[in-house]
């Protein structure tokens, strides 16, 4: 139900071929120093570090550069990027990437003043913000997560073996993003899926939840909708730029919370999904394309008028004469499961690299939730996990 809510998105957006372009004069508003962070190097392949570099140089910064975001930014990378951003009492970051460097920056813009250590205080304990916070800005360049648009920051501590995604607060959340969707051309395609599934799952886990007239869910279908034509489009021809700027457009609008407005949220998916990164260390969509069809299967009976509807709104399932609920709602769950085979995201767990003696571990790194229609108890995640492990092998 749309009850009382504040709705601010604080993030300005240029999308397009040209918004580039914006870059020199957005930074204008901050100081000289600028830390640029940046991931393995596919920016320094593709022209996109050149673009950025000749927008810093026409806006006379003085850079300091953090390459080498891994994908699953580690804590000890968190604690190398505070140290440089702290040391050289920069003005502003900088990020150049997917939602690895984007959500890094964000961890480097609250924790490099922070004087205790951040890792404890901000990601295991969740504490509010109290120390110095260093604006950022995104130009992104891989599509899914949403964090250009929103105050998520996911860390992984492998010692640990978690990893922990915290929603920070406006003041977090990027200034500016750079939406260019001819930018994501040159993304391998097994990201690309994996991005396009992480997309599709942020919109699953806040629409599995709540079951009343939300406009909400209606944005949600048109969404899903948009990203199953899209994806279709972009894995038959990846230099698609309908295509793209479709699947860059859905994914910024997935995550930046208007389609949580009146729901409780499940993230259960998510949960199970980055226990199963600790441990792994797979790309981030695919932890989750490979445990969700049994955790749909799972949860469909406690939320049964929701899959029918996802069935039939957002697949186009035609219930036959006598056919029941539980008969519909298996036949969306049959078409998810051929559009994640077409456009080729990972079904299972053996194949991102899990061995059988894992699957203890990941249960006890998965967060159980009760926002969702079935709180699942321990038990229940480690049969998901074994239902998902030879998943269509
Ligand atoms: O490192 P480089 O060389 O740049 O290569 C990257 C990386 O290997 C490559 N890539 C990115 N743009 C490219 C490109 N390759 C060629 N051309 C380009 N234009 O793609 C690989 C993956 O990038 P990454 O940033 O790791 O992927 P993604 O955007 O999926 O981000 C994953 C991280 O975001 C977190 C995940 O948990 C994971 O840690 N999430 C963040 C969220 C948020 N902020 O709200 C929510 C999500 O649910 C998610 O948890
Ligand atoms: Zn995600």
């Amino acid at each position: 139900m749309l009850g009382n809510f504040t709705y601010v998105n604080p993030t300005k957006l240029y999308f397009g071929p040209e918004a580039i372009e914006n870059l020199s004069d957005e930074l204008g508003h901050y100081g000289d120093k600028v830390l640029l962070t940046y991931g393995g190097g596919s920016i320094k392949k593709n022209g996109i570090y050149d673009a950025v570099i000749a927008e810093l140089e026409k806006a006379g910064k003085t850079v300091i550069e953090v390459p080498g975001v891994m994908s699953n930014p580690t804590v000890e990378k968190l604690y190398e990027g505070c140290q440089i951003a702290k040391s050289n009492d920069v003005d502003f970051i900088l990020a150049v990437g997917g939602g690895s460097t984007i959500d890094y920056a964000k961890g480097v813009s609250v924790s490099a003043w922070c004087e205790e250590d951040p890792w404890e205080k901000y990601y295991v304990r969740m504490e509010e913000v109290d120390n110095r916070i260093i604006p950022v800005g995104a130009v992104l360049t891989m599509v899914g997560t949403g964090s250009e648009m929103n105050g998520g920051s996911v860390i992984t501590n492998h010692t640990q073996h978690l990893k922990i995604g915290r929603v920070f607060g406006d003041n977090v959340m990027p200034k500016f993003a750079i939406l260019n969707p001819e930018y994501t051309f040159t993304v391998p395609k097994r990201q690309m899926v994996s991005g396009i599934y992480d997309i599709f799952n942020h919109i699953c886990e806040q629409y599995f939840s709540g079951d009343d007239d939300n406009s909400s869910d209606y944005i949600a279908e048109g969404l899903m909708k948009s990203v199953i034509k899209s994806s279709r489009d972009a894995v038959a021809d990846p230099r698609n730029y309908e295509a793209r700027s479709n699947l860059m457009w859905d994914a910024t609008w997935a995550l930046n919370t208007l389609i949580a407005m009146g729901k409780s949220e499940d993230w259960e998916v998510h949960m199970i999904g980055q226990a199963v990164g600790a441990f792994t260390d797979a790309p981030h969509g695919l932890t989750l394309s490979a445990v969700s069809l049994p955790y749909y299967r799972h949860i469909a009976p406690y939320g049964l008028p929701k899959f029918v509807r996802f069935a039939k709104e957002v697949w186009g399932i035609v219930p036959s004469d006598g056919e029941s609920d539980e008969e519909i709602a298996e036949a969306g769950l049959q078409a998810m499961e051929s559009w994640m085979k077409e456009i080729g995201v990972t079904l299972n767990l053996k194949e991102l690299g899990a061995t059988p003696d894992m699957l203890e571990g990941i249960a006890d790194g998965t967060f159980l939730l009760d926002s969702g229609y079935k709180k699942l108890t321990r038990e229940e995640v480690i049969e998901i996990l074994k239902e998902s492990y030879e998943y269509g092998l």
